[in-house]
């Protein structure tokens, strides 16, 4: 099997490279030393008596798309943008300060001042500086969330199609997670249905959120997020909001409705971010979350037990990030520029349904008579040069559709988006 080089692709995605080599070469003829051909790996994990939970599809994708030559990668939740520069230098400057020693648990003064002050400017309500933890990543936020809130064998309520992450954090805590489908409207778009959440809520420990949403890039209104608070707070159920794609919306507003505007101090309500998509930062792994008044103390000694702290350079260059508004302003036109490509390759296409998001940097496409997701995207990427996340990966309520990130180049997005429209015509036999 023909294998490029990790660098070739490791721009992108080094960790998943590096894996896909290790598959391939796994997998190679003769390559199964010491027993540790790819299926003898599954069986060893097995008896080990290790907790699983389910792998992801998007990167079973992305291993044969980093596996095959001169693919355009359109699978994965990041942009090809560079972080900014003055975050990259504010990094390398802390580290020639000598800033490399063990941090604050609950993150750097400064950092955490200036989440509260960008927060409260962005948002109805202020946010104490006290309320904000940071972390490392938006996933370590909603991992500690889910510690903090969740018991084994308790259930937690999440939305469907979801990034399949937070189910499976959810999963890996013996939590029974609960799946709430959105509606699929004709046009393309979704919508909560909020008497399903209401049956769903009592004795549940959790409702975790994702508005603006992976993949549908469906966003809740703030009377939806009201209606929302209203049920958990009858319920008793913790409201974990993971609102890492905040402030990618194409409205012209500045940020998606928040649980930051409407649920105070007191609420059992968590809210997660990340440096991740807003600066395009998905390498520096920094997030963090806001919290009830009365948990934060709590929560810090759950953080000491999980990383920490978060490394100060890094936090030094999320400091400088927030302060480079242009930046943030200037990566959501890119995004538009994106979505507009994605909008314009995709229209004409009668099996398609789409309906470009209001937020997010997701287009997610309903191919009509779809039934494997999974199969149609590696056929992409081999026959294509394409790779789209297979709709499954979001779950069941997933499938029949194929999700592409749009926060790209316009030439890449250009190249990618005449090779999938070309790909989807080939294999579904259609015009
Ligand atoms: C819905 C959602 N939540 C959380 C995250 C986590 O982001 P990170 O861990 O990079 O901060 C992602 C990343 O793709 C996401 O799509």
């Amino acid at each position: 099997m023909k294998v490029q080089r990790a660098e070739t692709f490791g721009h992108f995605h080094p960790r998943q490279a590096a894996m896909a080599q290790a598959q391939a070469q796994a997998q190679a003829p003769g390559s199964c030393r010491a027993g540790f051909c790819f299926r003898g790996w599954h069986a060893l994990t097995r008896a080990m008596n290790l907790v699983r939970i389910p792998g992801s599809r998007i990167v079973e994708v992305g291993r044969l798309a980093f596996a095959t030559p001169g693919v355009e990668i359109l699978a994965f939740g990041e942009s090809d943008q560079p972080s900014p520069l003055a975050a990259r230098d504010a990094l390398v400057a802390a580290i020639d300060a000598g800033q490399t020693t063990y941090p604050d648990v609950r993150g750097i003064p400064a950092l955490r001042a200036a989440l509260a002050a960008y927060l409260g400017a962005q948002h109805a309500r202020p946010v104490a500086v006290s309320r904000i933890q940071v972390t490392a990543s938006g996933m370590a936020a909603i991992g500690i969330a889910l510690a903090a809130t969740v018991r084994a064998g308790q259930r937690v309520v999440l939305h469907s199609p979801a990034w399949p992450n937070c189910g499976n954090a959810a999963r890996l805590r013996g939590a029974v997670v609960e799946d709430l489908p959105l509606d699929p409207l004709p046009d393309g778009r979704f919508r909560m249905d909020l008497d399903r959440l209401a049956g769903l809520l009592p004795g549940a420990a959790a409702f975790i959120l994702n508005s603006p949403n992976n993949p549908t890039g469906w966003t809740a209104s703030l009377d939806e997020l009201a209606a929302i608070l209203d049920l958990c707070r009858r319920h008793g159920v913790w409201l974990i909001s993971d609102e890492v794609y905040s402030t990618l919306v194409y409205d012209g507003g500045k940020a998606a409705p928040s649980l930051l505007d409407l649920a105070g101090p007191e609420d059992r309500v968590i809210v997660c971010n990340s440096f991740s998509k807003t600066w395009a930062m998905t390498g520096w792994r920094l997030g963090w979350m806001v919290l009830p008044e009365a948990a934060a103390e709590t929560i810090a000694d759950i953080v000491e037990v999980t990383h920490s702290g978060v490394a100060p350079f890094a936090q030094a260059g999320g400091l400088a990030a927030l302060a480079d508004t242009g930046f943030a302003a200037g990566f959501r036109a890119h995004c538009a520029r994106g979505r507009d490509l994605a909008g314009a390759a995709l229209a004409g296409l009668n099996f398609v349904r789409y309906a470009p998001p209001d937020a997010a940097f997701y287009a997610f496409i309903g191919i009509d008579g779809l039934t494997d997701s999974l199969g149609l995207a590696k056929r992409l990427v081999v026959n294509h040069g394409v790779a789209v996340a297979p709709g499954v990966a979001f779950g069941p309520a997933g499938e029949g559709h194929l999700r592409l990130c749009f926060a790209q180049a316009p030439e890449r997005m250009e190249r990618a988006m005449d090779r999938l429209r070309a790909g989807l015509r080939a294999e579904l036999g259609a015009g």
